[in-house]
């Protein structure tokens, strides 16, 4: 397995390589990460997995230096899953001091994730167009657990004509349904035990719309009453959403996408369940 550091290192790397499958992840890898490098390997001759955590994405210097690393565990990982080569690239290096454009996505980008993050779709964009430019994949992949960056990248990707296949995959859960995520190491051991109740509101929606419930405010009370239950009350948002526009409708479509981003203590959680 190639580790490539330098935009350089990553081209000639490439140029080696047939059919490339791309995942990129942040690293601090766990099997949500390793169910998209396992679908690429099997629909290409070689897989390109970049570990960066980049930090134009982050909106506060905080988060960004608190988010997990664990660099050589991640790369073991993947010599282990048969990737061929790592782009790991230094951030100094990626971003010179006169770095000045960026990928300003509108539509699907102004909605929930948008406002909560400013500037966090436009940092995820800027650095997905590098890494295509760069890496020249055929098809990237992405996981539900991140519902709306998945329909931004197909927004941007369209709207820029970017000659790249974008792949889905469900979203990998813990055993008790927690979504799996490199922000769940941040957890303490009580919020750990009480962060599946996400999942276990997502659940409730989805149980009331498969019995005929259609009206948003019932679904996100429901939802909100499940979080409050496990004392679960600092919320970013609890909604339902038309999962083509991620905007909210008072009577959602019968394959709504319920999604809610919550705070446990310092972290940050986000999770989404399909209605449908
Ligand atoms: P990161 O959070 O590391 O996630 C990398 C990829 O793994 C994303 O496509 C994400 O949706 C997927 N993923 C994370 N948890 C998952 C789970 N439990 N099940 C399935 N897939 C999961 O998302 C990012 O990094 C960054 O924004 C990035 C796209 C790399 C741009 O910097």
């Amino acid at each position: 397995m190639k580790i490539c550091t330098t935009v350089q290192e990553m081209r000639q790397a490439r140029a080696r390589l047939g059919s490339v499958g791309f995942v990129p992840t942040m690293g601090f890898l766990h099997e949500g990460h390793l169910s998209l490098v396992r679908r690429a390997r099997e629909e290409n001759e070689a897989v390109v997995v970049s570990l960066f955590v980049n930090p134009i994405q982050f909106g506060s210097p905080d988060d960004l230096a608190n988010y997990p690393r664990a660099l050589e565990r991640d790369i073991a990982l993947l010599k282990e899953e048969g990737v061929a080569c790592v782009f790991t690239p230094e951030a100094a290096g990626f971003y010179p001091e006169d770095f000045a454009t960026q990928v300003d996505v509108g539509g699907v980008a102004l909605e929930l994730e948008g406002p909560s993050r400013p500037g966090h779709f436009a940092g995820v964009a800027t650095v997905l167009v590098k890494f295509f430019n760069i890496v020249q994949p055929q098809r990237a992949y992405f996981g539900q657990k991140d519902a709306q960056q998945c329909a931004v990248v197909q927004r941007f990707v369209r709207d820029l004509n970017i000659p790249v296949e974008i792949v889905t995959m469900p979203t990998w859960r813990e055993a008790d349904g927690l979504a799996g995520s490199s922000r769940n190491s941040r957890l303490t051991e009580a919020e750990r035990h009480r962060a599946p109740v996400l999942h276990q509101a997502l659940c409730r929606a989805r149980d009331l719309a498969r019995a005929g419930e259609r009206r948003r405010v019932v679904l996100e009370k429901a939802m909100r009453e499940v979080l409050a239950q496990a004392g679960l009350t600092d919320i970013d948002y609890v909604t339902v959403v038309d999962p083509g526009t991620f905007q909210a409708r008072d009577v959602v479509p019968d394959d709504a996408l319920a999604l809610l981003a919550v705070r446990l203590g310092a972290v940050r959680l986000i999770d989404n369940l399909p209605l449908g």
